[in-house]
């Protein structure tokens, strides 16, 4: 989150004005940076805080996150229904527990988790936690065998591409682990096998191997990565395990492409973390964190909390969480089932697809990815279109409320900027017509009027909205 600093002394008497509809006075202010003396009433408080908020984006027509923006009023009403249970209090709770207990089980086997192999999962608040277990299970396992056989265990380094969500930075910052990035080149947008094994050392705790790059929505090869970490395996000695993020795919993969070896299939895959506010279709907060078997998942980690007179075991930093997102998820494995989810999913990207191959007709852009993995492609413009960027299209865009992010590409790629676009569950063929329209549109004006392009520090700012 932000971090926030507090306000200069001038501005921490501000007051925010109350439509006087809601009040007797003349004249009333809430304090913006103070916690009134008194409160007010319900409705006050209600539409103050609303009045606020209409200066938010409108969810629907953000094309930008990959984050869940609509869900039936059903499961609305159930996640209301719900808002009060904490998910860590499991005694107080047990239901609640005993449907996370189905989704990690409805899970593992829709990621071909080996029969009888106990394959072991949990809640969390979404990837980046779950991403954070998964890297800590990583680092322990291989510090405890480092220390089990003499040797120096001062130096872990988790091997990926340059490509990965920013959670992945987090992870080595907060552990001290090194991360070792593989660069993106033109051509070669993500992490591939050879490039892998070529960074792993004794001193690996993993690589992490993501479906679906935040960058472009394409899935990395882990079949690929793993065999070229046999040969390291054979070669060199190093038993390197993979993680692969499925934040996006690990809900997607299974009902569009059931063949391919991504998931527990693969036999060096040790772990995999999904957000079931993507693709699982829920509001945010909730992800997933799965190992494939119980001792992937060392037991210095684990602690218990009470349950049903007994002890429960946990993985997680968070203690309280809201209970609705999980019962939301199982929510939707009831009411869509696997056929429902695949209608979903196919729907997305039947119109990622339509959208995709329209915009590389209109003329001045190249498709980086066209939406065949994820339901999420990228897209530049020409290296010979130089009157505008994708920033000023981006901003022409938004006039009309779309939220199409523009952004450049990590180190190594950093002078090339793309437009992203995630089709999301509500987002319909007719809204991608819709959008067609105005990209048709925006593009004919930038051609007559060139732009000017603003100093570097208003620059950087356009790239705002990058996930
Ligand atoms: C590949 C990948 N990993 C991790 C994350 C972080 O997920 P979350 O937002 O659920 O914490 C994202 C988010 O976009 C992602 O795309």
């Amino acid at each position: 989150m932000p971090l926030h600093t507090q306000v200069d002394e001038s501005s921490q008497d501000d007051g925010l004005d109350v439509n006087p509809v809601y009040v007797h006075e003349q004249s009333f202010q809430i304090p913006r940076y103070r916690l009134p003396d008194q409160g007010t009433l319900p409705r006050t408080a209600l539409q103050v805080v609303r009045d606020e908020l209409i200066l938010d984006g409108n969810a629907r027509l953000n094309l930008a996150t990959f984050v869940t923006t609509w869900m039936e009023p059903e499961a609305e009403v159930l996640m209301a229904e719900c808002s009060a249970k904490n998910m860590i209090d499991k005694d107080e709770y047990p239901q609640t527990a005993e449907l996370e207990r189905r989704c990690v089980n409805i899970l593992s086997s829709l990621w071909n988790s080996p029969a009888g192999g106990q394959a072991t999962g949990c809640s969390t608040t979404g990837s980046s936690e779950a991403c954070m277990l998964g890297g800590m299970a990583l680092l322990w396992r291989w510090r405890a065998r480092r220390q089990a056989a003499g040797l120096d265990a001062a130096r872990p380094n988790l091997v990926m591409g340059s490509n990965v969500q920013v959670c992945w930075e987090k992870f080595c910052r907060y552990w001290q682990v090194e991360p070792h990035y593989v660069p993106m080149v033109p051509g070669r947008l993500h992490l591939r096998g050879a490039e892998a094994a070529a960074r792993c050392d004794e001193n690996t705790i993993g690589v992490v191997a993501i479906m679906g790059s935040t960058m472009d929505g394409s899935y990395e090869p882990v079949l690929e990565i793993s065999q070229a970490l046999d040969r390291v395996q054979a070669e060199q000695g190093h038993d390197v395990p993979v993680h692969v993020d499925g934040a996006s795919g690990g809900f997607v993969a299974p009902f569009l492409q059931p063949d391919l070896e991504w998931d527990f299939r693969v036999p060096r895959v040790a772990s995999i973390n999904a957000s079931g506010h993507k693709f699982g279709l829920v509001y945010p907060g909730v992800g997933w964190a799965m190992w494939r078997t119980p001792d992937a998942l060392p037991d210095d980690l684990v602690f218990k909390v009470n349950y049903l007179g007994g002890e429960m075991p946990t993985f997680a930093l968070n203690f309280s969480r809201p209970g609705a997102q999980v019962a939301a998820q199982y929510y939707n494995f009831v009411r869509l089932g696997a056929h429902g989810y695949r209608r979903v999913h196919q729907t997305c990207q039947d119109v990622a697809l339509h959208l995709s191959g329209e915009i590389a007709k209109i003329g001045p852009f190249e498709l980086l990815t066209e939406g065949r993995d994820l339901p999420v492609f990228a897209f530049k413009l020409r290296d010979d279109i130089t009157g505008y960027s994708v920033f000023d299209l981006s901003e022409r865009l938004r006039m009309r409320g779309w939220q199409v992010p523009a952004y450049t590409f990590p180190a190594d790629m950093t002078d090339t900027a793309v437009m992203r676009i995630v089709v999301r569950n509500g987002f319909s063929m007719d809204l991608a017509n819709l959008l067609l329209d105005d990209f048709r549109l925006q593009v004919k004006t930038l051609e007559h009027h060139p732009q000017t392009q603003p100093p570097p520090e208003i620059q950087k700012k356009r790239q705002s909205f990058k996930h």
